[in-house]
């Protein structure tokens, strides 16, 4: 298993739309592997495969975030099919360090999917699953949740993300 690099926002690689998955090998396996070693390296509780730089449509997610087998989720492909009330809570993101802000989504989502294996399932989900899942799924339709505020908060995280890009920079060479 390796930890995977992430793309930080103002990259525009996070602005592209990922692909569907058409072979379910091994590949993708190591794929998934990898995604949640590098999303718990991070202490994250969802990740999309375009924020480790690879364009198809899969995420992983655990809520929970004790690296319980039971409690992984992985969605390729996925699909929300049904939405329902409104929830809210202030959203963060791996690929947008430093910020956090609510944002307005569904209470309840149904959301099909398929496995590892190919085949089809669905997930009902409400409370901070189901705005996992929405925030994810943006993620591949090239989405990130800092795009629904105003360009003045955008503008505002630009600076901060320009300082912490130069910080990563120079952290990166000393560790060399
Ligand atoms: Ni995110």
């Amino acid at each position: 298993m390796s930890v995977l690099d992430l793309l930080y926002y103002p990259d525009e690689r996070l602005h592209q739309k990922s692909s569907p998955v058409t072979e379910f090998n091994e590949e993708l396996n190591n794929l998934v592997e990898n995604m949640f070693e590098t999303m718990y390296m991070e202490e994250g509780i969802g990740l999309a495969a375009p924020q480790v730089n690879i364009f198809k449509r899969i995420i992983v997610i655990d809520v929970e975030n004790e690296k319980k087998p039971e409690n992984q989720l992985v969605l390729i492909n996925p699909e929300i099919i049904a939405k329902e009330g409104e929830a809210g809570i202030d959203e963060g993101c791996l690929s947008v360090p430093g910020l956090r802000s609510h944002i307005d989504r569904a209470e309840k989502v149904t959301v099909k999917a398929q496995n590892l294996k190919g085949e089809t399932f669905e997930v009902k989900a409400d409370g901070l699953l189901a705005i996992c899942l929405q925030h994810e799924i943006d993620h591949l339709n090239g989405v990130l949740f800092i795009d629904y505020l105003s360009p003045m908060k955008r503008n505002l995280y630009r600076t901060k993300a320009a300082k912490l890009t130069k910080a990563r920079k120079k952290q990166a060479q000393e560790a060399r």
